[in-house]
Formats: structure tokens, C-alpha cells, sequence
């Protein structure tokens, strides 16, 4: 996804720039730029193909490009290949304006087309450099950018987050969003835009979340900011509180492995907070239990790894609550003409809080009427704002772009909604409430107790990376859980795999196994464990090797059949998937380090995709 980082102050921009890119780099990027303007060089504009260091290296650190006013920009390419002319900031025809960009203008070519039979050329083949030449346009024709920058939003069609300059304001620099997030920044020594808080969490944790239609002029000493009929508008301020570090590696090789060995600390910190006198207490939601009575239908709305603790869910709260759960994936529920009324209640997971096929669906399950409910892990992000309600998971900033302590702090946070509403609803006992609740607590340190002795995972992935097609077995919970780990594998390691329900094997899917193939029996449901090993000497028969995930109770029968096991600690049957996550995660990182792979910027994968 594209990162916007924009400075106007007391300082040389460049620099902030550079720094503010480099910080958002996680999102995944394959160019970037900035444009700087000073009094006497007027607006200059360095971008180029590749990694930051290329662009570092153009600029020299960004000593050769000198002024106090800059944008910045790393693009993942929508429109056009990713090269030096289609890299951002994009320039007007008469090189006075500079622009950047981050999501997909839907009527780009009709603007073009308009402009083009007015005589204006283009240099690139992106929907950006449509809005910088009409922006020239508009603002040739009014004399004013902001009225310019007003016209433009009301013609073009689309997502965006714009970080705008102008050679002929040397103390402003002009934001617009729409669907696309930017955050402002209040410094000491000027002001800041940034498509997330990791940009500019150095020079300020003092920031502004701008709303759709919003328009922001910002100067060294003042942010102005505007709605759609530039009445101007008072924003509320919010300060952000993680360390610095948290946003660092800290020595870790990758983020990534950082993040697996957060995770006991960030499911104790999405979930103590959250438990009091032996109940749950969900001070952020206003589910009521005559509203909870009224629950005829539940819908879980994501994608990706948030889609695969949704689909974990599903099965805990259809055991908690005895109501039907449907897990929908976010980019289908919205042209799916989907079954929901005022009686609905739609749980929108996403970590980032800004992935718009989630957004979409969320809008969509707003406008039937729906009540919804975001579980989100960035404070102010644009799901977490537009739904009824939100519960944070707090897991800190994750920066790895294949995610660990967010999908397990998103379990966390589903299981202690499902059993308030259980509780509300009364569909669970008081001892069983009492034992989840009390599992839930001792999650962390039974996280921690596999932790200290993940090396025999690495042992076995480096054993086993050099499959090319790996397939995960499990039912119930397990299989959901499958779904996550086979997913953790694509991502990072490039292996084709598939998660199956075991139950599936005899009907088609058993074709496929053959001598040497590997499979990851997933064994960890203890109701079904028998069930569980019958399918491991199914796939053994056709010759098979099988690495197996189970729990410490049943290692030993496993360890009889399997060619390698994992085991994890036992906890609550409905919680069992967040241990049994950890192993996958961890395997998954290790066959990706032997194989060489860019762990943290998978190939091809964003943070949080914000374009459909
Ligand atoms: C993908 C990420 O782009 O989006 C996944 O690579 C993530 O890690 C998915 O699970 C959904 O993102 P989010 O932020 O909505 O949870």
C-alpha cells in the first residue's frame, strides 16, 4: 500500500522525508519520491524505481535537495509498471504544482481524455498525474489552490489521500482525503501529514485523523482544516502513546519473529485489561442484552489472516452462543446483496483498520441497517471510526506485512466478545464461563512456554523447506486454524499450499498425496483427536511425511504415527487455536529464512491494501 509523509516548518524537509518513507517501508512499495520546495530552487522533484536506499542515494540523504515544504511518497503500483516516470510525487504540465497520491481515481481516463483534446501531455501512465494536470487546470482558471483543490475533489471519482505543494506558496502544504487514510501532525517546529502514525511518531505523537471530504491547509504554525463546502472545522486531537521502539526491530533478524515473541505480551495487554472481579467488562461496546436478545443473525466481515481468525470464531461463538455465525469474506459481502436488517450484527475485523474491501463491506452492512462492531488494532483508523462500535486489540504497531500478534490478538479479542454476548444471552453456564475466562488469562504464559522452545520447530523447517507443495489437515477448529498457518506459508515462503478439511481427503483431495508429500496434520481439537490421527495413517499410506501439531496430552500417541511432532500446551478446547497458531507462524518463518525470502516485504503483498 502507498505511504504519504509531507513537512512544512522550521527544518529542512528532506531529511523528514526520507526518515518519515523509511519508517512506512513495511506497507510494501516498489518506488518512491519526494518533492521539496525552496526559495531558491523553487520546486524540486527526485523519485525513482526500486528500495528507498536508490532514492537515499539520488539525493544524497537528501542533502542536495534543500527547502522547509516537502511531500513524500512510496507507491505499490496501481497504474502503470513501477519506474521512474510512474513513481510519485507526479508534477504539473507547467512544473508548478506537485502531487501525491494514495488510492485509485475510478474516472481517470474520461479526465485525461478531456485534458488531452485541451493540448495538456503526460508523461506517465498513472490516474495521480490526471490530478496534478487538473489541478493546473483549475487553478490556472480560479488563481486560488484551495478553491482549485475544491473544484478537483468534486470532479474526480475514487479513493485518495492527496499531500499537494505549489511553487507559488512557499508555507503551505494541502491535504484531502477520501477512503484513503492520512493523519495530520502538530510539531514543535512545523507540521506533518502521514498516511500512518510510524512516519512521524519522531517529531510528534500530537495528531488529527482526517475524515472523508476533508480538505487541510497547513502551515509552520497552524493546520486549517475544511469539509467539502470549505466551512472550516475544529478536529479533535489525539495523542498516541506506544514507544518509538515499538516500531523498531530492536536486534530482531525481521519483524516479523519480533512480533511472534510479542505475542504472549499482546494478548495479555488486548485482554487484562478487559477482566475484573472474575468478569468481563467491555467498557468500549454498548452491546445491550435486549440487544443481544435480538440478535437474529451474525455476520464476521475481513480479509486475509483476519478473515482466518474470524473463520476460528465462528465455531467458538456458534459453541458460545447457539446462534448461526457466517464468516464472510469482506471483498465478496459487499456485492453479495447480503441478508442484513436491524437485527444483524456485523463484527468487521482488521487489524490496519483501513483495508478497503473491509471498509466497503462495512459501509454496505451500515447502509442495510445493520449494527456493527470493529475489531480493530490502530486507534482512529477509518473502520474503527465509521463503525457503531470498536474494540481495540492491543497489540502495538505491527510492522511485518504478514501478520502474527495481530491475528492472535484478533482471537483473543473475538473469544471475550463471544463470551459477553454469551453471558449477556445466558447461553453459557457460570462454570464455563468461569474456565474460559480463567484460560483465557493464563493464554500468555502458556504462549510463553511453547516460546521457550520453538527450536524444535526451526528443526523441523529445516528439514522440510524444500517442498513445493505442503497441505494442512484438520477439522473443527483445527481446520480453521489450518487456513491460517497454510496462509502464514504463501506468504512468506512462496511454497504453493492448501489447508483441508481432513474429513475432505477421501473425496478428492487424497488424489494428490503421494510419497514424499509433506502434510501438517493438525491434531490440537482433543474432542476429535482420534479422528485427527486416522487421517494421519490415511495420508502416511499413500506414502506421505507428516509433521504434526498437537497438544502436550496426546504427543506420545502422535509421536507413533506421525514422522514429527509439535506439541503446545492444552487450554480451554474453544481457545486451543491460539497455541496452536504459534507453531504455524514460527515453521512458516523458518522454511521462508531457509529459502532466502524477503520475510518482512513479501513479494507482491501490502500491510493494507486500500485500493480494491
Ligand atoms: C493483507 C495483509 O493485505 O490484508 C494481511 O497482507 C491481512 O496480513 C489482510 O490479514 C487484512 O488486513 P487488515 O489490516 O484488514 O487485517
Amino acid at each position: 500500500m502507498c505511504g504519504i509523509v509531507g513537512f512544512v516548518g522550521r527544518e529542512e524537509a528532506a531529511p523528514i522525508l526520507l526518515e518519515g518513507l523509511r519508517q512506512m517501508e513495511y506497507r510494501g512499495y516498489d518506488s518512491a519520491g519526494i518533492a521539496v520546495r525552496s526559495p531558491e530552487k523553487g520546486l524540486q522533484v527526485k523519485k525513482s524505481k526500486g528500495r528507498l536506499q536508490a532514492l537515499a542515494d539520488l539525493t544524497h540523504n537528501g542533502t542536495d535537495v534543500s527547502g522547509c515544504l516537502g511531500i513524500g511518497h512510496t507507491r505499490w503500483a496501481t497504474h502503470g509498471e513501477p519506474n521512474d516516470i510512474n513513481a510519485h510525487p507526479h508534477v504539473s504540465e507547467n512544473g508548478a504544482i506537485a502531487l501525491v497520491h494514495n488510492g485509485i481515481i475510478e474516472n481517470y481516463l474520461e479526465i485525461k481524455e478531456q485534458l488531452a483534446r485541451q493540448g495538456v501531455s503526460f508523461a506517465s501512465d498513472t490516474d495521480t498525474e490526471v490530478v496534478a494536470q487538473l489541478l493546473e487546470f483549475h487553478y490556472n482558471e480560479c488563481g486560488s489552490m484551495l478553491e482549485a483543490v475544491g473544484r478537483v475533489l468534486r470532479r474526480i471519482e475514487g479513493s485518495y489521500a492527496f499531500g499537494i505543494i505549489c511553487s507559488d506558496y512557499p508555507n503551505a502544504l494541502i491535504a484531502a482525503r477520501k477512503d484513503s487514510p492520512l493523519i495530520l501532525g502538530y510539531g514543535e517546529n512545523g507540521n506533518f501529514i502521514a498516511s500512518d502514525v510510524t512516519a512521524i511518531i519522531k517529531h510528534t505523537r500530537d495528531v488529527a485523523y482526517m475524515n472523508d471530504g476533508e480538505i487541510a491547509v497547513l502551515t509552520e504554525n497552524s493546520i486549517d482544516v475544511f469539509d467539502s463546502e470549505m466551512t472550516p472545522l475544529e478536529k479533535e486531537h489525539s495523542f498516541i502513546e506506544w514507544d518509538v521502539t515499538a516500531a523498531e526491530k530492536c536486534g530482531y533478524p525481521h519483524f516479523m519473529f519480533k512480533e511472534i515473541l510479542e505475542q504472549p505480551e499482546a494478548v495479555r495487554k488486548t485482554i487484562s485489561p478487559r477482566i475484573r472481579d472474575g468478569r468481563i467488562v467491555l467498557d468500549d461496546i454498548s452491546l445491550t442484552a435486549e440487544y443481544a436478545e435480538n440478535i437474529s443473525h451474525i455476520y464476521m466481515i475481513a480479509c486475509g489472516s483476519a478473515f482466518y481468525a474470524g473463520s476460528v470464531a465462528k465455531y467458538v461463538w456458534e459453541q458460545l452462543l447457539r446462534r448461526p455465525v457466517e464468516v464472510v469474506l469482506a471483498s465478496e459481502f459487499r456485492y453479495s446483496d447480503p441478508l442484513v436488517d436491524e437485527n444483524t450484527l456485523v463484527i468487521a475485523i482488521s487489524q490496519s483498520g483501513e483495508t478497503l474491501d473491509t471498509m466497503a463491506a462495512l459501509r454496505e452492512a451500515k447502509r442495510l441497517g445493520g449494527r456493527t462492531l470493529a475489531v480493530c488494532n490502530v486507534v482512529g483508523s477509518s473502520i474503527a471510526r465509521e463503525a457503531d462500535d470498536v474494540l481495540y486489540t492491543w497489540a502495538g504497531p505491527e510492522i511485518a506485512v504478514a501478520t502474527s500478534k495481530g491475528y492472535s490478538t484478533q482471537l483473543a479479542a473475538l473469544d471475550l466478545i463471544g463470551l459477553y454476548l454469551a453471558d449477556l444471552l445466558g447461553s453459557v453456564s457460570r462454570e464455563e464461563y468461569d474456565e474460559i475466562l480463567t484460560e483465557l488469562q493464563v493464554l500468555p504464559e502458556k504462549m510463553q512456554q511453547y516460546l521457550e522452545h520453538y527450536e524444535e520447530t526451526q528443526y523441523y523447517a529445516s528439514l522440510y523447506f524444500n517442498h513445493d507443495s505442503i497441505f494442512f489437515i484438520g477439522r473443527n477448529l483445527d481446520f480453521a486454524m489450518g487456513l491460517e498457518g497454510s496462509l502464514k506459508l504463501k506468504e512468506i515462503s512462496y511454497i504453493h499450499s492448501e489447508a483441508y478439511a481432513s474429513g475432505e481427503l477421501k473425496h478428492g483431495t487424497i488424489s494428490l498425496i503421494e510419497p514424499g508429500t509433506l502434510v501438517v496434520a493438525l491434531g490440537t481439537h482433543g474432542p476429535l483427536f482420534d479422528k485427527a490421527m486416522s487421517n494421519v495413517v490415511e495420508v502416511k499410506a499413500r506414502g506421505a511425511t507428516v509433521l504434526a501439531v498437537t497438544t502436550e496430552g496426546f504427543r506420545e500417541k502422535m509421536e507413533k504415527t506421525a514422522d514429527a511432532v509439535i506439541a503446545v500446551p492444552e487450554t480451554h478446547r474453544l481457545l486451543q487455536p491460539s497455541l496452536g497458531i504459534v507453531p504455524l507462524q514460527l515453521f512458516a518463518y523458518y522454511v521462508a529464512l531457509q529459502r532466502g525470502c524477503d520475510i518482512d516485504k513479501p513479494r507482491n503483498l501490502a500491510k493494507s491494501v486500500t485500493v480494491e
